[in-house]
C-alpha cells in the first residue's frame, strides 16, 4: 500500500491492474478538496506507470462516496466557489486516458455519482444506491451530473433524478444502462478486478484508442465520431500489437502484446 495518501489507499499494480480504494469511511467517503486532489495525482502517477493498464476505482462497503463534502462546501461563498480548486481536480481526474473501472458499493451520491460517471465501466453491488441529491441543499449537480447523466440514463430518469433528488436502485441503474453488471455486495471488487485483468490482456495502444473513440462520440455528432474512429482504426495498423494479433489468431496461439 502506498502511504503517500491520507485518503486513498493505492494498492501496487498487479497483472497490468491497480485498485484505488476511496479511504475516509467516518464520513462515507465524502469528497474533500484534498481527496479529490489526492485521487487526481493517483490517476496521474498510474497514468505514466507503464505497469498499470486499468485502474478500479472502489470505496466502501456502506459507501463509494456520499458527494461533495458538506462541511467544506458550507464554508465556500460564490467567489470560493468560482475559485474551487476541486474543478482542476475533476479536470485531472477526467483526463486519464487508461481504462477505468467504478466498483461501486452502498452510496453513490452527488459528486461520488459524478466520480463514478467518470469510469469507463461501472459495476456494483446490489445494495448500491445512484442519486444526485443537491437539490435537496437548494443547489444542483456540478461535477457532470446534469451533463454525464443525460448520456448515461436518458433524459427522462435523468430529470427525476436531480430534480427529485430521490436515488435509484443497482437494477434501476442496470436497467437504464448506468452500471453494465450487478453483483453480490461483497463480490464486486472481485468481479470488477476480473474485468479488468481481462482488459489488462489486450493490446493498451488498441484499449486506450478505442477508448477514446467511444468518449470522443459520445461530445460530437455522428460523422465526426466516424471520422475519429477512422483515423484511430488505421494508426493502429501499424503497431506491432495488431501484427501480434493478427499473426497469432493465424497461427493458433495467444497474442502477447507489448503495446507497440
Ligand atoms: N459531506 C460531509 N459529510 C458527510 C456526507 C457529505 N456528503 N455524507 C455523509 N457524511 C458524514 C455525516 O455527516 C456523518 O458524520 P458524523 O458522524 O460526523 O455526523 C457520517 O458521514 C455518516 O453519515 P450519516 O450519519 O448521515 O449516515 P446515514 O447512514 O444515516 O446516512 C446518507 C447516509 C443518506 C448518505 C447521508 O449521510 C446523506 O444524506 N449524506 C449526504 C448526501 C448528499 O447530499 N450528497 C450530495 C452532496 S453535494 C454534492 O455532491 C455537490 C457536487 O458534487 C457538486
Amino acid at each position: 500500500m502506498n502511504s503517500s495518501y491520507d485518503m486513498l489507499c493505492v494498492q501496487p499494480s498487479s497483472d497490468g491492474v491497480q485498485v484505488i480504494q476511496l479511504n475516509r469511511p467516518e464520513a462515507l467517503n465524502a469528497l474533500t478538496t484534498q481527496l479529490l486532489d489526492e485521487l487526481a495525482s493517483a490517476l496521474s502517477v498510474a497514468q505514466s506507470d507503464s505497469d498499470v493498464n486499468v485502474v478500479v476505482l472502489t470505496g466502501s462497503k456502506k459507501a463509494f462516496a456520499a458527494g461533495a463534502d458538506i462541511k467544506e462546501m458550507a464554508e465556500r461563498d460564490l467567489v470560493g466557489i468560482l475559485n474551487d480548486p476541486r474543478q482542476q481536480s475533476w479536470q485531472r481526474i477526467s483526463q486519464f486516458s487508461k481504462p477505468l473501472i467504478a466498483a461501486v458499493n452502498g452510496y453513490c451520491l452527488g459528486g461520488g455519482c459524478e466520480l463514478a460517471m467518470h469510469a469507463d465501466v461501472l459495476i456494483a453491488g446490489r445494495d448500491a444506491k445512484f442519486g444526485q441529491p443537491e437539490i435537496n441543499l437548494g443547489i444542483m449537480p456540478g461535477a457532470g451530473g446534469t451533463q454525464r447523466l443525460v448520456h448515461a440514463v436518458g433524459k427522462s430518469l435523468a430529470m427525476q433524478m436531480v430534480l427529485s433528488g430521490q436515488p435509484i436502485s443497482a437494477e434501476q441503474a442496470q436497467q437504464a444502462g448506468l452500471i453494465s453488471e450487478i453483483t453480490q455486495p461483497e463480490l464486486t471488487l472481485h468481479r470488477a478486478i476480473e474485468i479488468a485483468t481481462d482488459i489488462a490482456k489486450k493490446s493498451p495502444l488498441a484499449v486506450r484508442l478505442a477508448k477514446e473513440s467511444i468518449l470522443k462520440g459520445m461530445d460530437t455528432d455522428l460523422a465526426t465520431g466516424l471520422r475519429f474512429e477512422r483515423h484511430a482504426f488505421t494508426v493502429l495498423a501499424g503497431t506491432q500489437d495488431r501484427n501480434e494479433g493478427i499473426a497469432a489468431f493465424l497461427e493458433k496461439r495467444k497474442a502477447h502484446f507489448t503495446g507497440r
